[in-house]
């Protein structure tokens, strides 16, 4: 099966990473189609999968947007969908991964009369995107989509409810390698020893650093948690968070917090710094459309604590495999962060019950045979 995946991003967001493992199986006969560069291409390159940035210059149209820039920025990107429909006549299927991909794709497809998978990582609703970025989206996915992925049960009905159509959509989880989440313990020693958190409690957040990931909540609760807990935060501002950058170095300064919170900024061995944790935390102030950090925790036998709400609620279920809290709660995270401290046996036991679980029901073998099945109904209908 020959595909051309297409990703507006230069940068390795959860959406990527999970692209990345999808295109593996694919990588001899397949390409990845890239609308920035950065990060993202080197990683494909270092596993051997082909990748070609397709353009360079910024599409700007955001989230917010609304109809003119998107009207103008059509203009803009003639000259990559004249491009993608050249590559596109060579594949079998456009399989695009992200919103701008989708409208490029959308096209693409139209034009050249290959088939158009759209794989959904977002929730569409009011609180992530613009009424016109909407309804966009919607109308694109309805009118050219043969098929839609979702990367979660919540983003599948917010879609549906947003009048997308149920018929084409089917939900897979993002998949994971097991085995890469299996860390030695001299190397989770070394690790808390080069961060000098060796005798604390340690709280760890993983995420890029944006305001709806809510890292303001755990900076709050932590003033509120025992003296020994600290805190890490590994991520990155990606897109421009630059501000809120700045906001939570200014709210850990102004709480007094600067020895128990430390910021590590992007991190590629996410595997070894979770397992250097006591607990991760996701604390998201908007509904997560899937939350790969939540699966991750649990793959390194690590205790969860993830905002109720999207697809959070499809992957912890409260008190047996993690636990949940009011989004934008402090109060409560910080209940919950003081009680594990206080028992451990009973959150290593949920922790280990996750992990064992995790690595069935999120098995990234599994979750690409479901893929490629679903990939190959679309090209015997065309
Ligand atoms: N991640 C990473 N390095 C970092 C922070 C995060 O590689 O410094 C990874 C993290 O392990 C996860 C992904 O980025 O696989 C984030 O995905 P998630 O679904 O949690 O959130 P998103 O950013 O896609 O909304
Ligand atoms: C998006 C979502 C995130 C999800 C990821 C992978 O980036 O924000 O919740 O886990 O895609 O599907």
């Amino acid at each position: 099966m020959k595909v051309l995946f297409l990703d507006q991003s230069g940068k390795p967001g959860g959406a990527e990473l999970c692209l990345l493992d999808i295109v593996k199986p694919f990588a001899n006969t397949s390409l990845v189609g890239l609308f920035a560069d950065g990060d993202f291409k080197k990683l494909l390159e270092t596993n051997h999968i082909p990748v070609q940035v397709l353009t360079t210059q910024a599409i700007k149209v955001s989230k917010e947007s609304g109809l003119f820039s998107a009207v103008a920025s059509l203009g803009q990107i003639l000259p990559l969908i004249y491009q993608v429909i050249q590559i596109a006549r060579k594949y079998d299927l456009i399989y695009a991964n992200t919103q701008k991909a989708l409208v490029v794709g959308a096209i693409a497809s139209f034009i050249s009369g290959v088939p158009l998978v759209y794989h959904l990582h977002d929730i569409l609703s009011l609180e992530h995107f613009s009424q016109t970025n909407l309804q966009v989206a919607i109308t694109l996915i309805n009118k050219f989509a043969s098929l839609v992925i979702a990367n979660s049960q919540a983003s599948k009905t917010a879609f549906i409810q947003a009048g997308g159509k149920a018929n084409i959509t089917h939900v897979v989880y993002n998949g994971f390698e097991p085995k890469n989440y299996q860390v030695e313990e001299t190397e989770v020693k070394k690790i808390r020893e080069e961060l000098g958190i060796n005798d604390n409690f340690v709280v760890g957040h993983f995420s890029r650093l944006s305001p709806w990931k809510g890292q303001h909540i755990l900076i709050t609760a932590l003033a509120n948690c025992r003296e020994n807990v600290t805190v890490i935060f590994v991520g990155d501002a990606l897109f421009g968070e630059d501000e809120y950058v700045k906001k939570l170095h200014q709210q850990v300064k102004d709480l007094g917090l600067e020895n128990r919170v430390k910021f590590l900024g992007f991190r590629d061995d996410i595997p070894q710094l979770m397992s250097a944790c006591d607990l991760v935390a996701h604390t998201s102030i908007a509904p997560e459309p899937f939350g790969r950090v939540i699966v991750e925790a649990m793959l390194c036998g690590k205790p969860v604590v993830a905002a109720k709400a999207g697809g959070a609620v499809e992957l912890v279920e409260d008190g047996i495999n993690g636990f949940l809290v009011t989004p934008n709660n402090s109060e409560e995270l910080a209940q919950i962060i003081n009680n594990y401290v206080e028992d451990k046996v009973n959150i290593l036991e949920i922790a280990n019950h996750a992990r064992i679980n995790a690595s069935h029901r999120f098995n990234g073998d599994f979750i690409n045979y479901k893929i490629q099945e679903l990939l190959k109904t679309v090209i015997s209908k065309n």
